[in-house]
């Protein structure tokens, strides 16, 4: 029997019966910045520790008990969100934590006040940040002045809690990642990104497929690769979508235009217009091809209607998820060695 299923039927038994969460304390203290910052086993341990975090969680069990009892997650917003604030402030209250939401409009990031002295201030009342900034290096510079573990929840390069959970969705839906052929059509940006660094880790092939003057970052790419090679995945980009979506098992997509690059927004809609995930396009995949967008999406553009709304899609499996990853991934940081 696959170690997952036997996990959920361990986790069906009466209330009295313990869950086994597989070994998460190499993760504590830890930062979280990119997607390569977690190696293939601490991968799978998250995925693994997250099946039985939701089955307790649709159960309504209380196996897992309070494990964040007494800590306090700050989370430091310069973007909006729904679903990375919502999930990460229930993920801790869950746990039995306490969250604080700190928008950028009051703390004032590098304007009312540098990031080291932010960090060095919070770091004296919270025992972990969750930070979402438009530069990549301001998280760097939040994690390099602080003691507490910070979590990048999505900047200008990487989005890596979105990445565990499109494996996660990924692994639900297949079983196993490993020779799974994801198409992302689309920008090669911080969720394209992020999903190529943790998903050939584990095996996948990941396919991108972008207009010309929006591939990756040369260097990030560059290490993406030898990750890949090294762990016996593929990341590949090209500009045809067609070719990147033949027989994959997952077609993905995300805006045309990310937070950040609303200036541009005209001129990107006129160069993604090929790239739009529709029903003819899906047709070239795997006939139990599933369609994920990480959200928000915008119907009649990256995606049209009927694929996002239709039978294939598994975009609200996929926004589920990050609670239950994040619950794993805050075990990792802050629960018991
Ligand atoms: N997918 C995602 O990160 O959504 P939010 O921007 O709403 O958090
Ligand atoms: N690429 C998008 C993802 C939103 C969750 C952005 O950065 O805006």
């Amino acid at each position: 029997m696959e170690a997952h299923l036997a996990m959920r039927l361990a986790v069906r038994q009466p209330a009295s019966a313990p869950v086994a969460i597989p070994y998460l304390g190499a993760l504590r203290d830890r930062d979280l910045l990119s997607a390569g910052d977690l190696s293939a086993g601490e991968l799978e341990a998250l995925l693994e520790a997250a099946a039985v975090l939701k089955d307790e969680w649709a159960f309504r069990h209380d196996h897992v008990g309070r494990p964040l009892a007494g800590k306090t997650v700050a989370l430091l917003f310069q973007k909006p969100s729904l679903r990375t604030r919502v999930s990460f402030e229930l993920a801790v209250e869950q746990l039995g934590g306490q969250s604080l939401y700190l928008a950028d409009a009051d703390v004032g990031i590098e304007r009312r006040e540098s990031a080291a002295d932010i960090a060095r201030t919070l770091e004296r009342w919270v025992d972990a940040l969750v930070a979402r900034t438009f530069r990549h290096g301001l998280v760097e510079d939040l994690a390099e002045a602080m003691s507490v573990p910070v979590v990048n929840a999505l900047t200008d390069r990487e989005h890596p809690c979105q990445a565990l959970a499109d494996l996660f969705t990924l692994r639900e839906r297949f079983g196993s990642l490993r020779g799974l052929v994801v198409a992302f059509v689309g920008e090669a940006n911080n969720v394209a990104m992020s999903l190529a660094l943790a998903g050939s880790r584990l095996g996948m092939q990941v396919r991108i497929a972008h207009p010309p003057a929006y591939g990756p970052d040369p260097e990030l790419m560059a290490l993406v690769r030898s990750s890949a090679m090294r762990h016996g995945g593929l990341v590949t980009t090209m500009q045809d979508p067609q070719a990147a979506v033949e027989g994959a098992q997952a077609v993905y997509a995300d805006t045309w235009v990310s937070m950040g690059d609303e200036a541009d927004a005209p001129i990107r809609r006129r160069a993604f217009a090929g790239y739009q995930v529709d029903t003819d396009l899906m047709a070239a995949a795997a006939p139990d091809a599933i369609f994920l967008h990480c959200l928000p999406a915008h119907r009649g553009e990256e995606v049209s209607a009927d694929v996002i709304d239709g039978p294939q899609s598994a975009v609200f499996d996929q926004a589920e998820n990050r609670l239950h990853v994040q619950k794993a991934l805050l075990m990792g940081l802050l629960g018991p060695r």
